[in-house]
């Protein structure tokens, strides 16, 4: 089964093509330098930039795939989260295509393509990637930070969530106070990586005694602000590896510690972590090592492109809904921007 699948929720325009959980094309236009100038994604200029190039990026996935448009079993497109005028761009064009070729339409939640981004298999076929449920799965992102038990395919028990910034717009902040610029995680991550100490300015951890499963960034953004205020340019800026590391310490230790917590109330050990934070290579490192002191793993996106938004991911999910027969009636298909996990 070949699906043709669509993502324009926020500054990436991404379309793939996969069959069950191999990705054969990924075409991917970045809109990120364009938003850069603005120091963050400014949606008019998104949605336009998503007019612009979606054929081109359509053709580009069938000419790398190899495949005919009527080799296409079905289209997929992310219905929601994200940004309300720019999931119109790819809802509109999944439409026109199902129509056009006579195929059926499957419509994603971009979050549930986050997680099953850990799903794709390799060129090899991924044999220790066997799926077997249940998982405590984890979405850390731009957009997005939250903790959902999945006992079977495509249900979602969410357990945690933030009440405010997700991790990835928590650093993405800290980067723009830093004078680091926009998107910022790698930036935090590259300056991270040059220090001994990673916490020298040791953070207040948020949220830690709260009982609940959920996180809170924005405090600490407020911490960074005052120290950064206090400090001047000129000893930010020699500080400034200190206060990338101390920052991101603080955001990764408030991450593990939740999920250690969610964990030990779930009887967990399986950790699925999507979204563009996972790129991180120290967070993962803290992923593996909490799964193991429960005897589990930790699964990430099988390839680094999958991190960040990608249509890839979105196709896997569209793959097992249609097991399940869930096609969508073009005429009832609208784009959802505060969609949850919880709404599935
Ligand atoms: O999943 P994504 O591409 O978009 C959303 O759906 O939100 O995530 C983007 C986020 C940004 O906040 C970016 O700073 C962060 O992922 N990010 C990273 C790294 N690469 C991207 N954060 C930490 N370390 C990285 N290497
Ligand atoms: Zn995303």
């Amino acid at each position: 089964m070949y699906i043709l699948a669509i993502d324009t929720s926020c500054d990436e325009t991404s379309v793939a093509i996969t069959c069950e959980r191999k990705v054969i094309a990924n075409a991917l236009y970045s809109q990120v330098l364009m938003h850069r100038e603005w120091g963050g994604v400014v949606p008019s200029l998104a949605r336009r930039a998503h007019e612009e190039r979606i054929d081109l990026v359509v053709a580009e996935a069938i000419k790398k795939s190899g495949l005919t448009y009527q080799e296409i079993d079905c289209f997929a497109v992310t219905q929601g989260p994200g940004l309300a005028i720019a999931l119109e761009v790819g809802i509109k064009k999944a439409k026109e295509l199902s129509e056009k070729y006579g195929k059926r339409l499957i419509s994603v939640n971009h979050l549930e393509g986050h997680i099953y981004s850990c799903f794709v298999q390799n060129s090899r076929g991924n044999p220790n990637r066997e799926i077997k449920f249940p998982y405590l799965a984890s979405v850390v992102s731009g957009g997005h930070t939250g903790l959902t038990v999945m006992k079977d395919h495509l249900t979602y028990e969410v357990i945690g969530e933030t009440r405010d910034d997700a991790a990835g717009e928590a650093l993405d902040k800290a980067a723009r106070m830093l004078g680091l610029g926009y998107p910022g995680g790698s930036a935090i991550e590259r300056l991270a990586e040059e220090v001994d100490n990673s916490d020298v300015y040791k953070f207040t951890r948020p949220m830690l005694k709260s009982h609940d499963l959920d996180f809170s960034f924005s405090g600490l953004k407020t911490a960074l602000y005052y120290l950064v205020k206090d400090m001047g340019e000129q000893k930010r800026n020699e500080e400034i590896h200190n206060l990338a590391s101390s920052f991101q310490e603080a955001v990764f230790d408030t991450l593990i510690r939740k999920t250690d917590q969610a964990m030990k109330q779930t009887g967990l050990s399986h950790l699925l972590v999507g979204g563009g934070v996972i790129a991180n290579k120290y967070l993962r490192k803290k992923y593996r090592t909490l799964a193991k002191k429960y005897r589990g793993s930790a699964y990430f996106p099988t390839y680094t492109y999958l991190t960040g938004d990608n249509a890839a991911m979105i196709g896997i999910v569209a793959y097992y809904k249609a097991l399940q027969n869930k096609y969508v009636d073009a005429d009832h298909l609208d784009r959802i921007p505060r969609y949850s996990l919880e709404d599935l």
